[in-house]
């Protein structure tokens, strides 16, 4: 077999980039591991940025994010009893979209299977060879069967724990790691959310955060010891510690019911450089993982694959390499801004458990600083939208 993009990882990454390329008439073969069902059913981060949404437009997937999203003009911290709004809108001109990214995976499969883009599920054992080379392939076994693949360029968009990354030899490969000592135990009810906006709360029994998917459904993240396992929460024990954490108010109007799913997730920063290896270009989860303080990852994969597809198409259309040769770089600026922004939202609401009297003094005036003085909340506003394209 041959295709011009080999794809590894059928994610929001790889489903975006198969579809940015299969509209400039590129092909591309996505090789995915698990199953469709598997990939429908996988519960994401749920906040757009204003780039990310213009990105599914442009690619036609964007009906239904279009009829079902909700737009937030501000956003909410809470610390001390007291709560604080910062106007995006009116700091950075700009509002953010609260959409499930399961319901971008979905809305993306669906444009794929209408297009018959080729995409091979439970692709076992998937292998990238000869990256330095002309001609790198991709080999993946399939119903006892072994195939090779022949491609032009590989697009390693397999996530953090794909192959791709690993296939970048370690004295080329840096990466750069930070595992924070606490994870987030999520819940998604079929409740109204306790507020039409979100809500960031830094309690000393440690972060909360009130988010959405719905008018009718909401999700609620507890900040929990990394090794804390969600069988020991019952759904009494989730709603008791989280009305502990909210600002009275908020708690008095917290609606509860039984969860729908609940499950803890680590914290990590995490980038790996160069994001190029000869043919193979990394992007997404593969290359980077942010905290999910500010909901910074899928925006990122998003910007990887428009930069990764603006450079295919410029090769194909007119031989030019140079976007090509400026992927990694162009991509690791507008990443390490993400890191830095995601790294401090995280600072800024939890609870360390190993921070001094006088760093948590220091973050307690910082919360106050940020939230009273407008160049404070200009850079939280303008970070939270997302940066420009550059
Ligand atoms: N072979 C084939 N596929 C693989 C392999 C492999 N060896 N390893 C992983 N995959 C697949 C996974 O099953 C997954 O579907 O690659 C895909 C990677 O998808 P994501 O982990 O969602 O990563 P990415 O597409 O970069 O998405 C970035 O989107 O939904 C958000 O929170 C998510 O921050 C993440 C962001
Ligand atoms: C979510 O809705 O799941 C969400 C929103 C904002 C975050 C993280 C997660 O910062």
């Amino acid at each position: 077999m041959r295709t011009q993009v080999g794809i590894v990882g059928g994610g929001p990454a790889g489903l975006l980039l198969a579809r940015l390329l299969g509209l400039a008439g590129i092909e591309a073969i996505v090789l995915e591991r698990r199953t469709p069902e598997y990939l429908r059913a996988r519960i994401r981060a749920g906040l757009l940025e204003q780039g990310t949404v213009d990105l599914l437009n442009e690619i036609g997937v964007g009906a239904r994010l279009n009829r079902e999203r909700l737009i937030h003009d501000g956003v909410e911290l809470a610390f001390d009893g007291q709560r604080r709004r910062i106007d995006l809108k009116a700091l950075s001109g700009k509002s953010v979209t609260i959409y499930g990214q399961a319901e971008i995976q979905n809305d993306l499969m669906d444009a794929h299977e209408a297009a018959g883009t080729p995409i091979v599920y439970e692709a076992e054992d998937v292998s990238l060879h000869g990256l330095t080379g002309e001609t790198p392939h991709l080999r993946y076994r399939k119903g006892g069967k072994q195939h090779d693949i022949t491609c032009d360029f590989i697009a390693g968009c397999d996530g953090f724990h794909g192959v791709s990354r690993e296939a970048i030899p370690p004295d080329v490969l840096r990466v750069y790691e930070k595992v924070y000592p606490f994870g987030w135990l999520g819940i998604l009810s079929e409740t109204p959310p306790v507020n039409h906006e979100l809500i960031y709360n830094n309690h000393e029994r440690g972060f909360a955060l009130c988010t959405m998917r719905s008018l009718t459904r909401s999700r609620y993240y507890l900040q929990v010891s990394a090794e804390e396992d969600a069988a020991h929460w019952s759904d009494d024990r989730f709603w008791t510690e989280l009305k502990g954490r909210l600002p009275p108010d908020v708690a008095a109007g917290l609606v509860t019911g039984p969860s729908i799913e609940k499950s803890v997730a680590p914290l990590r920063s995490f980038v790996a450089e160069p994001m190029r290896h000869g043919r193979l270009f990394l992007a997404g989860d593969a290359a980077h993982i942010v905290p999910p303080t500010g909901a910074k990852g899928l925006n990122l994969a998003a910007a990887d694959v428009r930069f990764l597809a603006e450079a295919l198409v410029a090769h194909y259309k007119t031989g030019n390499a140079q976007l090509l040769d400026g992927y990694s770089a162009r991509c690791l600026a507008r990443v390490w801004k993400a890191q830095r922004f995601s790294w401090w939202m995280t600072s800024l609401t939890h609870r360390f458990p190993d921070a001094s009297p006088f760093e948590r003094r220091a973050q307690a005036a910082e919360l106050a600083y940020i939230t009273s003085s407008k160049a404070g909340q200009t850079t939280l506003a303008e970070n939270y939208v997302g940066l420009p394209f550059a």
